[in-house]
């Protein structure tokens, strides 16, 4: 009996764990700054040449002379060297992560003297001063992922001039159906039917049930792995971190219908996101655009059939934003 007390208890303590959104929050952010202590993560982010330029010319267009900046995640100090560049007065570099010593060698070595690093949480940062610009690159590969929306918010509340400006601030995120290359297509065990073995029985037995993790239906995949969409891409959500107040106005329930316009096999839903400074200077992740350092993110489902100018209507539910491992997706009849 006690044994028993003991174990429900633990597994009850467990279960508050994962549920409570700070203690989850408190565990990436452990997660996250060891992840960017490692140099190749900065090495491929400073190689990507579309997000290097778009945001040295997004930043260049926006930051005025005299500006107050903050740079959310400062990583190498890329953006707050490209910020000090345009003439910002003092840039405060923020970055949890050990890495930022580093990004003030950098500085020094270049002679960028307006920058001040400070080697904190950007949730624990009080800035001398209210800033006119908040920069950053808090970019998850399913766009949320990094507690954007979070640390983003936050620093504005309390950082931020009233007349101030979040760079970027407008995102759009799209979820497109997909038909992958021969080749890289990973359909569910039941619904493999290459291999010359019946594996379709799995579909209703529980056999494989013990062997599938939460990340069970999502893929990382590379651009090359797309053959094409069966649909005209159109974002499933926009949103503009300017006027946003709290997480909350940001819808997570989607009912979408679509008209597929190029018939073929659904194979999974594509998640990619385009990053906007404005109208001109932006980029997006899509598979069929300039590859980024981003991966892309497939929410697989059970392979269909689609033919030209059917609908296809399917439920997306974002259960915890910056989890994608909560999203589902489902196709409707
Ligand atoms: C995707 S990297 C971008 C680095 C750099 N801004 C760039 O564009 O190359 C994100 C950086 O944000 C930092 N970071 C993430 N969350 C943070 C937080 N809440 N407070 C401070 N730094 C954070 C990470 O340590 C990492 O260096």
């Amino acid at each position: 009996v006690f044994k028993q007390l003991v174990r429900g208890a633990f597994n009850q303590s467990k279960a508050f764990v994962k549920r409570s959104s700070m203690v989850q929050s408190l565990l990436y952010d452990i997660q996250n700054r060891t992840m960017f202590t490692d140099v190749k993560w900065h090495e491929r982010m400073l190689s990507d040449k579309v997000r290097v330029d778009t945001y040295r010319d997004g930043i260049a267009g926006n930051v005025k002379p005299g500006d107050v900046v903050i740079d959310l995640g400062t990583g190498t100090g890329l953006l707050a060297f490209f910020a000090a560049r345009s003439g910002a007065r003092t840039v405060y570099a923020v970055d949890h992560s050990d890495f930022i010593d580093v990004a003030k060698q950098i500085g020094e070595r270049n002679g960028i003297g307006n920058v001040v690093f400070v080697k904190t949480n950007s949730r624990d940062f009080a800035p001398p001063e209210k800033a006119d610009v908040l920069v950053h690159e808090q970019i998850g590969r399913a766009l949320f992922g990094e507690n954007m929306i979070e640390n983003l918010l936050d620093l504005k509340r309390r950082a931020l001039k009233p007349s101030g400006r979040i760079l970027p601030a407008r995102f759009d995120f799209y979820v497109e159906p997909m038909v992958k290359k021969e080749g890289y297509r990973v359909p569910f065990l039941w619904d493999n039917d290459a291999t010359g073995i019946d594996l379709s029985f799995l579909k209703s037995s529980t056999a494989i049930d013990p062997f599938k993790d939460k990340t069970y239906p999502y893929l990382s995949i590379k651009c090359l792995e797309v053959d094409y969409f069966l649909t005209d891409p159109e974002p499933v959500l926009s949103l503009d971190l300017d006027t946003i107040q709290s997480a909350a106005d940001i819808p997570t329930r989607f009912e979408v219908v679509r008209k597929v316009a190029r018939a073929g096999m659904l194979d999974g839903f594509c998640v990619y996101f385009r990053v906007r400074f404005d109208d001109t200077v932006n980029f997006d992740t899509s598979p069929f655009s300039p590859q980024t350092s981003w991966d892309n993110l497939e929410l697989r489902t059970e392979r269909r059939q689609y033919d030209l100018g059917d609908e296809i209507r399917y439920s997306l539910a974002l259960e915890v934003l910056h989890d994608s491992n909560t999203w589902s997706v489902s196709v409707g009849a």
